[in-house]
């Protein structure tokens, strides 16, 4: 019978007094080689001490809530007939990492750890591999174990019971928010996702993903900038922050293209500059100003009623589509603390003045902070205009589950090619965004053009 040999931890990256959180082994039991021992949670990663052969544990010298640093003895383990360790054998053949299951999981590569001065364990990849173990007369070094190396990016953080359950169920930990203390992972939560995922709401590393899906991200870059000149740090307004998650979500989850076209509003930015003319000598001091904004979202309705896939949203399985009945527009309003998008209700009952009086409304009361939710509720359709600004053409994102946006430049005087000649005409950028999953390039063609139509001549909106 082969005397106990000691189980040691290993070199955990300079971490001292790392506190035992779990003891997997009872004297008595009989150990596989790798199979883990105890547990150890540091304030970055939870790292398993796996037993370095296999073999009957003869005393386990931890419990938890135990404290360990490097070279700590773990347990006594009896080697099993053959089985004793060999340390020259170990150097031959480099094993998997007691970790490989968590750099399956974060999609990582488990890069080779060199100990300096010891050029043979440089092709060595295994970093528990030899947990510490200091078999009689094996004067092998111990292995440094660089946690961040090993375990970059978001770290899962469960128990190896967990693990086990999770790897079961085929769940990949890294895509599971833990709710125990430090944002441990529980059997709860692992389950909590399968649920989420059946119903096709999991949420990956912060994103989300559909069921079956998921983002496999690569973690985001840590940079301390100031290495490199002077730098301050700014948190971001309320409103960037919702604004920014839900633009994340929209751009991961819908497939976006987006259709370009020009109007040519010649006519209608005459008729406009007129009737504000006539609006300004008013003497009864009511007029309000006609805006192309206002133009552009009658048009828009005309447009929806003749494409009723535009004025519809998809739900969330991605496979029910409601047409709605009712003309809501929201606009895009940049206010001081961010972008906003108020919507204008029954776009459809209402003449091209009381669309402009009420955009003027909600766009003061954006810049105010003063919207309340109602106002930016309900909407079927967006427009985002740059044109005060400038611009040529841009690529707005789908503001969900509306199915597409239409983004507005600069108009510019542009000679156009009538048939016979080149004449100056004011030419309106027009960028449809949408959601192809719902809407085809063609229809999205045929949209845009239509939309250019109507702008052109907006006695068309009136048929
Ligand atoms: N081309 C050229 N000039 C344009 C134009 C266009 N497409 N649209 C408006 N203008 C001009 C107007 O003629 C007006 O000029 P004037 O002051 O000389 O009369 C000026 O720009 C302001 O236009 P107005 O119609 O009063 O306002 P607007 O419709 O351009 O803007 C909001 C109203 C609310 C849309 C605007 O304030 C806003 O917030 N725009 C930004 C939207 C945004 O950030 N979108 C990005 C989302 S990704």
């Amino acid at each position: 019978m082969a005397s106990p040999q000691e189980a040691r931890v290993p070199d955990i990256g300079g971490y001292d007094d790392v506190p035992v959180i779990e003891v997997l082994v009872a004297p008595g039991d009989t150990v596989e080689k790798d199979q883990s021992l105890i547990t150890l949670e540091s304030d970055k990663a939870t790292m398993e001490v796996p037993a370095p052969f296999a073999g009957t544990v003869r005393e386990v010298r931890v419990k938890v809530g135990d404290t360990l640093s490097e070279g700590g003895v773990v347990a006594l383990i009896e080697p099993a007939a053959g089985n004793a360790p060999d340390a020259d054998a170990r150097r031959a053949q480099p094993e998997p990492p007691a970790r490989a299951d968590a750099a399956a999981e974060t999609g990582t590569q488990v890069e080779p750890v060199a100990v300096p001065g010891d050029a043979d364990n440089i092709a060595q990849a295994s970093i528990d591999h030899q947990a510490g173990v200091t078999p009689p007369g094996d004067a092998a070094p111990l292995r440094r174990f660089d946690a961040d190396a090993v375990l970059p990016g978001k770290v899962p953080y469960a128990s190896p019971a967990v693990r086990l359950f999770a790897r079961e169920l085929g769940v990949d930990l890294s895509k599971v928010e833990g709710s125990a203390r430090g944002g441990r992972i529980s059997h709860e939560d692992v389950q909590q996702f399968v649920k989420s995922s059946l119903a096709g709401t999991a949420t990956a590393g912060g994103g989300t993903a559909a069921a079956g899906g998921g983002l496999d991200l690569l973690p985001w870059p840590k940079v301390d900038f100031s290495k490199f000149g002077e730098v301050e740090e700014q948190p971001l307004s309320r409103i960037k922050k919702i604004g920014g998650a839900n633009l994340a979500r929209n751009w991961a989850m819908i497939p976006h293209v987006t259709q370009h076209d020009d109007a040519d509003v010649t006519d209608l930015e005459a008729l406009r500059v007129a009737l504000n003319k006539e609006s300004a000598a008013d003497r009864s001091g009511d007029g309000v100003k006609l805006t192309m904004l206002a133009f552009i979202m009658k048009a828009s309705v005309s447009a929806l009623r003749k494409y009723p896939e535009f004025n519809a949203s998809l739900d969330a399985a991605g496979e029910t589509l409601t047409l709605k009945k009712y003309f809501h527009i929201g606009f895009a309003a940049d206010t001081p603390n961010g972008l906003v998008v108020p919507v204008v209700r029954d776009c459809d009952r209402k003449g091209i003045c009381e669309i402009a009086q009420e955009t003027s409304a909600l766009a003061k009361k954006a810049r105010e902070g003063k919207l309340g939710p109602a106002e930016m509720s309900g909407g079927c359709f967006s427009i985002s205009s740059l044109g005060g600004i400038g611009g040529t053409s841009f690529t707005p994102i789908v503001n969900a589950p509306e199915v597409a946006i239409l983004g507005v430049s600069k108009t510019a005087m542009k000679p156009v090619w009538n048939g016979e000649k080149f004449k100056p005409r004011l030419v309106l950028p027009l960028s449809l965004s949408y959601d192809h999953r719902v809407i085809d390039g063609a229809a999205a063609a045929r949209f845009t053009a239509y939309l250019a139509q109507l702008l052109g001549d907006m006695r068309r909106a009136m048929l």
